[in-house]
């Protein structure tokens, strides 16, 4: 695919695409950890003299932390020590009259792209539809380079990330670069055991690679904490208890086929699915093994001492790692420890050391093991489905569009 070593973007309108979807106070508003936006500083500065334009998302529709950009603009706007101008909605008449008046060196920030049902809600195997949208058809009058630089969103076909992929060159950042480049030290490497772990709630992602990397080898064992390691309990037939079940339920619509999939992937790989066998619980912060029923007001709140020796005894045989998702709701305390016990047996090993993950690299951060680290991406999903060899969409269109725009 293209970088940016191949165009001069003096004076030209860029259209940049990044991934600062962050973790975000649900009471305040506030941006929790700035590592994503962090990311993008080389990206920015190296466009200083075009007319930039920065497009982005936040969470998901009817989810706490679906917000407005106009936060994450200010911030940026600090952190690089520039100026931003935020425009609260991602195309029409007021986006085409400020990108009119732009001068060499100015940025503008647009809405949360994930405020238009374009953007996630249509059928992406038609590429029509895609360069028929508002979005498209609107934003691609005004640039002459599009930038995709959102590594955390490669594995998402959605309209910002791979819409213009007719309408013009279509670069990648300097993000995308240095991510691709660490990532495959740890794909390729040959030093074994190499070892997943796996958690957070995003639970879709994980099962899904799962059966990539052990079909293809990536990894020897996966360690599921988390939602994930609540599904996989599921569908081995143990009882999680009705509050863990219904969490499951009411976020993946697509529930009844993610445990299918989980259970075909404890049948024909039972030595490489680890998981928890204790837990703490919420709200009686009770340390409980699953052959005890889980009361259906409780949630598994973390993973249990017995489980952190367990997984301890992996992370320490282990030459290649690495982790994305927390092993339970570490923001609060008293359901930490499993994620930081984890966190500080991998900080300790002499393995390759790879995290990602908003969730995991706050965790990382306010636990003060970032030090110890090899390498922090800031991709979560898509982490591990650029790890799992799958194909990634945002990557498949930046080469087809090389190959368009070749010349
Ligand atoms: C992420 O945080 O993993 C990316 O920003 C993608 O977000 P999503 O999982 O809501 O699509």
């Amino acid at each position: 695919f293209f970088t940016m070593d191949d165009f001069d973007f003096d004076n030209k309108c860029v259209y940049l695409r990044i991934d600062i979807n962050s973790p975000i106070n649900p009471i305040t508003q506030e941006i929790m950890d700035d590592s994503r936006l962090n990311s993008y500083s080389e990206t920015i500065n190296e466009l200083s003299d075009s007319k930039l334009v920065i497009t982005a998302h936040q969470g998901r529709p009817g989810d706490d932390d679906f917000t407005s950009l106009k936060y994450h603009s200010r911030y940026l706007s600090k952190l690089m020590g520039r100026e931003i101008l935020f425009i609260d909605s991602l195309f029409g008449s007021s986006v085409d009259y400020a990108v009119s008046r732009m001068k060499k060196g100015d940025i503008i920030m647009l809405e949360n792209t994930r405020f238009y049902s374009e953007e996630v809600s249509i059928n992406f195997n038609n590429f029509n539809i895609i360069e028929n949208t508002h979005i498209v058809k609107n934003l691609s009058k005004l640039f002459d380079y599009y930038i995709i630089d959102a590594f955390g969103a490669v594995h998402r076909p959605h309209t910002s990330l791979i819409g213009f992929k007719k309408s013009g060159p279509m670069i990648a950042g300097r993000l995308m670069e240095r991510e691709i480049s660490m990532l495959d030290k740890f794909k390729y490497s040959n030093q074994r055991p190499k070892i997943a772990i796996l958690g957070g709630s995003k639970v879709s992602d994980a099962v899904k690679v799962s059966r990539s990397f052990f079909e293809k080898g990536i990894v020897d064992y996966i360690l599921y904490g988390g939602v994930a390691a609540n599904l996989f309990l599921l569908a081995s037939g143990k009882n999680i208890g009705k509050r863990n079940i219904d969490f499951i339920k009411n976020n993946n619509k697509n529930y009844l086929e993610l445990i299918d999939m989980a259970r075909n992937l404890i049948e024909k790989y039972p030595e490489k699915i680890i998981l928890p066998d204790d837990f703490i619980l919420n709200p009686s912060q009770k340390n409980i093994t699953l052959k005890d029923n889980v009361p259906d007001n409780e949630l598994l709140a973390d993973i249990g001492f017995n489980s952190i020796e367990k997984f301890k005894d992996y992370i320490k045989r282990a030459k290649n790692i690495f982790i994305n998702g927390p092993m339970g709701m570490y923001e609060i305390n008293e359901y930490s420890i499993g994620t930081r016990e984890i966190l500080d047996e991998i900080s300790n090993s002499s393995a390759m050391k790879i995290v990602g993950g908003g969730h995991t690299i706050s965790a990382v951060n306010r636990f003060g093991f970032r030090k110890y680290m090899d390498y922090v991406s800031t991709g979560g999903g898509a982490l591990i489905n650029y790890l799992s060899g799958d194909s990634i969409p945002v990557i498949d269109a930046l080469i087809e569009n090389k190959k368009m725009f070749g010349d």
